[in-house]
């Protein structure tokens, strides 16, 4: 922490700048622009990253999601080995935050929490995070998880593909291939062997990034590329914006032939 700035440093530096507009100015400018911030390497983004194991990062999502479940599970497995390489300060970063990601956000079913602490992971640690988070999220919609069992796991595995990035939605798929309830324990263990998986796998992603290849990206169903055609951006009713596969939530639409 010897480079950040002590308050006494901060106040002859605020202090030294013409007037109170530039007092007002060097704090309402972005974190990584303003001195202030920039201080501490923490605050830079991408952190530096140099390639993790992607099964030790499966294995330690799985541990932390039993401690703070699935967002923080995901985001502590991928940045928490590599805060512990770069020592401090990286490694005072709050990792609890993340706990309220469970269940798509306190139990909200929005955005699955293993996928939500990936991306904050992605986001902090790629130098290029768009392509990154575009393949991961359309892994997740497609792949039949959990596909990575972490030691410590004691129930039959049982796969089932999300079709979206939706807490609700997977939670609910999942639940029906395995004639589980949504509270049970196999399903709460299934959100940790979830976590696992995604975890793993956006490891690798990173990874792969760093080492230089190419990203597989965004991969849309036909059906939905179509819809997007006239209702996405430049088409010609342009009046959402989505790239998750429209199916899930409207069979109506496509049951009644509209836009196919
Ligand atoms: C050829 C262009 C085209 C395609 C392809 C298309 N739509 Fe549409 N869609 C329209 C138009 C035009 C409307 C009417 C818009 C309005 O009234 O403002 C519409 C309306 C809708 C509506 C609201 C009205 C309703 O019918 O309930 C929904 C929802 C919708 N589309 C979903 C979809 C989905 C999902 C797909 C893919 C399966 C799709 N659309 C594909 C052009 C298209
Ligand atoms: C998680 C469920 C979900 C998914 C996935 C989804 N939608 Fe929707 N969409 C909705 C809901 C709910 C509304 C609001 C419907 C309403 O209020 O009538 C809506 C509204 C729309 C509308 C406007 C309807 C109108 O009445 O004007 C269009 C068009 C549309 N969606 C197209 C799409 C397309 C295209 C995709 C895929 C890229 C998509 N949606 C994915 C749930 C979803």
């Amino acid at each position: 922490m010897s480079s950040s700035l002590n308050r006494r440093q901060l106040v002859t530096l605020i202090g030294g700048l013409a007037g109170a507009g530039a007092a007002v100015s060097l704090f309402a400018s972005t974190p990584t622009s303003s001195p202030a911030a920039s201080a501490s390497p923490m605050a830079q983004t991408p952190w530096p990253y140099k390639a993790i194991d992607p099964e030790v990062a499966g294995q330690r999502a799985y541990e932390s999601y039993l401690k703070g479940h699935c967002m923080y599970g995901s985001f502590e497995a991928i940045v928490g080995p590599v805060a512990e390489q770069l020592g401090d300060p990286y490694k005072s970063f709050p990792f609890m935050m993340f706990k309220y990601g469970a269940g798509g956000a306190n139990g909200w079913g929005t955005l699955c929490g293993a996928l939500n602490g990936s991306l904050a992971a992605i986001q902090l640690l790629s130098p290029n995070p768009n392509p990154v988070i575009d393949t991961l999220m359309s892994w997740y919609e497609t792949e039949p998880l959990p596909n990575f069992y972490p030691k410590g796991a004691k129930f039959p595995e049982i796969r089932s593909a999300a079709g979206t990035p939706l807490c609700h939605e997977s939670i609910a798929h999942w639940c029906k291939k395995a004639g589980k309830k949504a509270y049970s324990p196999e399903r709460v263990e299934r959100c940790g062997t979830l976590t696992a998986s995604v975890a793993r796998k956006t490891v690798m992603l990173l990874n792969e990034q760093a080492a230089g290849k190419m990203m597989a990206g965004l991969a849309q169903s036909t059906q939905t590329q179509n819809c997007s055609t006239c209702h996405e951006k430049g088409g010609m009713v342009e009046n959402i914006r989505a790239k998750m596969e429209c199916g899930g939530c409207h069979q109506v639409q496509i049951k009644a032939g509209h836009g196919i």
